[in-house]
């Protein structure tokens, strides 16, 4: 990518993205709100394609939070249309790219044609090894910690595990997010500053990137450049940079 350099060494494991601004895409060009879902499905590909070529393991992407459901009933149901449409058409190129993909979030309140989808998509791509593609689906962060603390709950009452094991790791294996890293990075685009309800648990450490893009318009050349971005920090977990450096 033209003027992007990235340390091939440095690649986070797991991005993860707040797809945001379709809304406001389309209203910039007069369009139905629609409009900018529809022309946001490509950005969900270029995105893909870039976190294959650079050897990201794994992409969440947040597409429908359980606030969403508020929406106006037709958006909701363009919205859910759109999601059939596309998994349903994109299984080959997941297929040729090696995607495995998964999803996190309460995916029994989506219509039955979703689920149906994203099960068939799900089991189709079950061997692939390059890259997941999480999908987070009527997800939020806060109704997947409720549902962790319920079967935690449950699992002690049945003597299964014991409250004084109760540590950062047993919490974790309880969230949707159990068989993924946390992520190192997240992406927000659309200029928005905030969390949304979003993986609060396994952001505890991650790099925050905010742009301004809105989300059709996110290419390739974005998602290297967040990258560029966060390998120009330094992580330090709560240690002094001369830790970090080795000097101390
Ligand atoms: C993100 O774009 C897509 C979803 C939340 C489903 P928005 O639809 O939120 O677009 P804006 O934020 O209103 O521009
Ligand atoms: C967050 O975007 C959810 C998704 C991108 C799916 P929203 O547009 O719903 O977030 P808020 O309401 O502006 O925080
Ligand atoms: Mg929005």
């Amino acid at each position: 990518m033209e003027g992007i350099k990235l340390n091939k060494d440095c690649i986070p494991k797991h991005v993860a993205i707040i797809m945001d601004g379709n809304g406001r895409w389309a209203k910039e060009k007069g369009e139905m709100r629609i409009f900018g879902h529809t022309n946001g499905v490509e950005s969900v590909r270029e995105a893909l394609t870039a976190a294959g070529e650079i050897g990201v393991e794994f992409l969440t992407l947040y597409a429908f939070s359980t606030e969403n459901w508020s929406r106006p009933k037709e958006e909701i149901d363009a919205l859910m249309d759109l999601l059939v449409h596309s998994i349903s058409s994109e299984i080959k190129e997941l297929n040729d790219k090696g995607v495995k993909l998964q999803t996190i979030g309460n995916i029994k309140n989506l219509p039955k044609s979703c689920q149906k989808a994203l099960l068939n998509a799900i089991d189709e791509t079950k061997h692939n090894n390059k890259v997941t593609l999480i999908l987070a689906l009527s997800y939020s962060s806060r109704s997947e910690i409720v549902s962790a603390f319920k079967e935690m709950i449950k699992d002690i009452d049945s003597k299964k595990i014991n409250s004084d094991e109760i540590n950062e790791d047993i919490i974790s294996s309880y969230l949707s997010t159990a068989n993924y890293p946390d992520p190192e990075l997240l992406i927000r685009t659309s200029g928005e500053n905030r969390v949304s309800n979003f993986l609060m648990w396994q952001l505890a450490y991650t790099e925050l990137y905010f742009t301004s893009t809105l989300w059709p318009d996110f290419k390739k050349e974005h998602f290297y450049k967040a990258i560029e971005d966060y390998q120009s920090r330094e992580r330090r977990f709560g240690k002094i940079s001369e830790q970090i450096l080795g000097n101390d």
